[in-house]
């Protein structure tokens, strides 16, 4: 069936939203990952300016967290995966971040929010505008996002979620334990630590010619075919204003720059934090860094007191100098970190506690300091993207497959009714789900005597090979089951009609009746399928007889419920269903309503090759237990079994059947072919 204009304008416009929120909580956790000591740090200003004052350990666990859920949340939002959930999860932190953002834009607490880390700086005013657009963003993908597919199959997003935390958390954990993986500070390595002294910054002259822009210096402009678009200053990426004192005030700039060959400086941030315990493998550093004729120098966040203090503790045998705290956390992440120059250039950086391994095995003792550089800007982080993005490329390709998907179908499922069922053990009303999993086909009117004869022995032949993990059952026409009985082993495959009389026999030329179907062998009888409502005329009313004579003849009745296409499009369809059950089966007591198998069918589906989405189906057989809950108690409607029908195939019965309450599926089309229908059994 070709999808209405509106239909697919709905799914544009969710797509577009999808990724943009997605992009948008991927690129702010992915920033935060990569770094957690700048949001550790950035949050430590929040918590200074509304007088907080919590443990470190809480709030870094806090910020990773954060990190690793923002980012998962947009990569499934972005990709269309556990599409309720994951919204769901970003309305609750937009709940959160927009009344605080309009608090920042209006109070100014912090100079930057912080959101993107140092990845994207943006002001205040711009973060709480951004956070309206993705709010009002948010709210249409609660409304309209669930209709629309995603593109992992449900039973592997699982395993996509599980690649996809991993990425953050290894970011945040080289980023906190070593140095960012990606750096986007003034001081990356290969700039001048203290600058090229006078030469602070070069002017640049930008020159168009025929749609194509130039730089040129001073010395070279270009001829008069150019154009002059523009001048910038380029300046040395130095410090801005990072002054180093000794401890009489004095300041060491120029003398530091000026100093040739390789420096190690050791950078504390922050004497009083958790730095002691490492205090003795300063001089060790120092004993190394000297024999390899590598200078140390130690510059300190602290002054007066707490710099005497610590090295009082440290006892330091190299100059110790102070500068600014917040100049030397945007130098090097860490309390105590190590920055490795050569000529003032930075080679390598890396925390204190990263060098304690390297210490302790003695290997690293022949290694020249300069070899011994731990995190290559921008590459391993690209190859850790690469891995990541590789992984979700073979999850992605793994769920093309109906054969691979149906390994991971029903994981979660299986993990909870293992969880049940211990805790069946454990509680005093002891309960158990009897319900099972059934695949039936639905032949209707096709296939004569001997054809139908020959596909009903290949599907046994191919179940007896096999063992399923659910009932299989055909129903086929009446001239059909007896010769179909007579070649099928009933262990394996059961059979049934397609319809039985409401009469148990008498004047009523050309019907079939529950008897008579029973007396064929056959167990089971389709009632109420929509063809039958809609072309034979058949009521809840003749339904009800059916039933009740199916029952009372040993069969079991397989009953059809659904609404049609202008139900489902003007919002009437639970209404629609539960109406149908009511009608059809609440006149039943408990026991024969436990005995009935009920197949919700939406009309629109069926033969159109329109499947109801996972979710949409799940929806409905929830609806659907409910509706029976209430007249008959959680226990009945528990142990129901109600499948799904309508342009099943094998390629989304495993989605299908991996919802909870989706039992199995009524098969038409593709119950006609062994093969499929074999593929759609093992879905299970
Ligand atoms: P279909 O039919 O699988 O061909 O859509 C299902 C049914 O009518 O039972």
């Amino acid at each position: 069936m070709q999808q209405p204009a509106k239909d697919r304008l709905r799914i544009v416009a969710v797509w577009l939203c999808r990724l943009i929120v997605g992009f948008t909580f991927i690129i702010s956790g992915w920033a935060k990952a990569i770094d957690p000591w700048g949001f550790l740090i950035k949050t430590g200003e929040y918590l200074q300016v509304w007088g907080l004052n919590l443990p470190r350990e809480l709030v870094l666990t806090g910020c990773v967290s954060l990190a690793c859920v923002e980012f998962c949340t947009g990569v499934l939002i972005a990709t269309g995966s556990l599409k309720r959930l994951a919204v769901w999860v970003a309305a609750a932190m937009m709940s959160v971040m927009l009344p605080l953002t309009l608090y920042i834009a209006v109070e100014s607490p912090v100079s930057d929010c912080g959101c993107f880390g140092d990845f994207l700086i943006i002001s205040n005013t711009a973060t709480f505008i951004k956070n309206v657009v993705l709010s009002a963003l948010i709210v249409y993908l609660i409304i309209a996002g669930r209709k629309v597919k995603g593109i992992y199959a449900a039973p592997i997003q699982w395993l996509q979620i599980v690649v996809t935390v991993a990425f953050p958390m290894i970011l945040a954990f080289v980023g906190y334990n070593i140095q960012p993986l990606v750096d986007f500070r003034p001081y990356k390595l290969g700039t001048n630590l203290f600058g090229d002294a006078g030469e602070s910054s070069t002017e640049v002259y930008i020159y168009r010619k025929g749609g194509v822009e130039k730089e040129f210096t001073l010395d070279e402009l270009p001829d008069d075919s150019w154009e002059f678009v523009d001048m910038k200053s380029v300046g040395d990426e130095t410090n801005g204003g990072f002054e180093v004192r000794d401890d009489s005030g004095l300041e060491m700039n120029d003398e530091l720059s000026d100093m040739d060959g390789q420096v190690l400086y050791l950078i504390v941030s922050d004497p009083d934090v958790q730095f002691l315990s490492r205090v003795h493998l300063t001089n060790m550093l120092y004993r190394r860094a000297e024999s390899q004729d590598v200078t140390m120098i130690g510059i300190a966040g602290a002054t007066g007191s707490t710099l005497e203090r610590w090295i009082s503790i440290a006892k330091p045998l190299f100059p110790v100098y102070s500068a600014a705290p917040t100049a030397l956390k945007q130098l090097v992440r860490g309390d105590a970190a190590l920055v490795y120059t050569d000529g003032g250039e930075i080679k390598w950086k890396r925390t204190l506690s990263s060098m304690n391994a390297d210490f302790g095995d003695g290997e690293w003792a022949s290694d020249s300091l300069e070899n011994i550089r731990p995190v290559d800007d921008g590459r391993y982080h690209l190859i850790l993207l690469s891995i990541y993005l590789a992984s979700m490329i073979v999850i992605y390709l793994l769920s093309l497959s109906p054969k691979i998907l149906r390994l991971f179908v029903g994981i979660p499922k299986k993990i909870r009714n293992f969880a049940h069922s211990k805790n069946e053990h454990n509680t005093i009303t002891l309960y158990h789900t009897m319900r099972k999993n059934i695949v039936a086909g639905n032949w209707k009117m096709n296939t004569t005597v001997p054809e139908g004869v020959a596909l009903a022995k290949e599907v046994n032949e191919a179940l007896k090979g096999f063992k399923a993990n659910c009932d299989v059952i055909i129903c086929v026409p009446f001239t059909h089951l007896c010769p179909v009985a007579a070649e099928i082993d009933a262990n394996v495959l059961g059979l049934g009609a397609e319809n039985c009389a409401d009469h148990t026999s008498g004047a009523y030329t050309g019907e079939i009746s529950a008897p008579m179907v029973a007396s064929t062998g056959a167990k089971y009888v389709i009632l109420g399928h929509s063809e039958r409502r809609q072309y034979y005329g058949e009521t809840s009313e003749t339904l009800r007889e059916k039933v009740a004579l199916a029952l009372a003849n040993g069969l079991t009745p397989i009953f059809c419920i659904g609404e049609v296409l202008a139900e489902r499009e003007d919002g009437t369809y639970n209404e629609v269903v539960k109406r149908q059950v009511e009608e059809g089966l609440f006149n039943l007591s408990a026991e024969d309503f436990g005995k009935i198998i009920l197949a919700y069918e939406p009309v629109w589906a069926i033969g159109t090759g329109k499947t109801a989405t996972a979710e949409q189906a799940q929806d409905m057989h929830a609806h659907i237990r409910a509706v029976i809950a209430e007249k008959y108690g959680k226990e009945v409607a528990d142990n129901c079994s109600i499948l799904y029908g309508g342009s099943c195939k094998p390629s989304n019965a495993a989605e299908l059947f991996a919802k909870p309450d989706v039992d199995g599926g009524l098969i038409g089309g593709a119950a006609l072919k062994c093969a499929d229908f074999m593929g759609i059994v093992k879905a299970f």
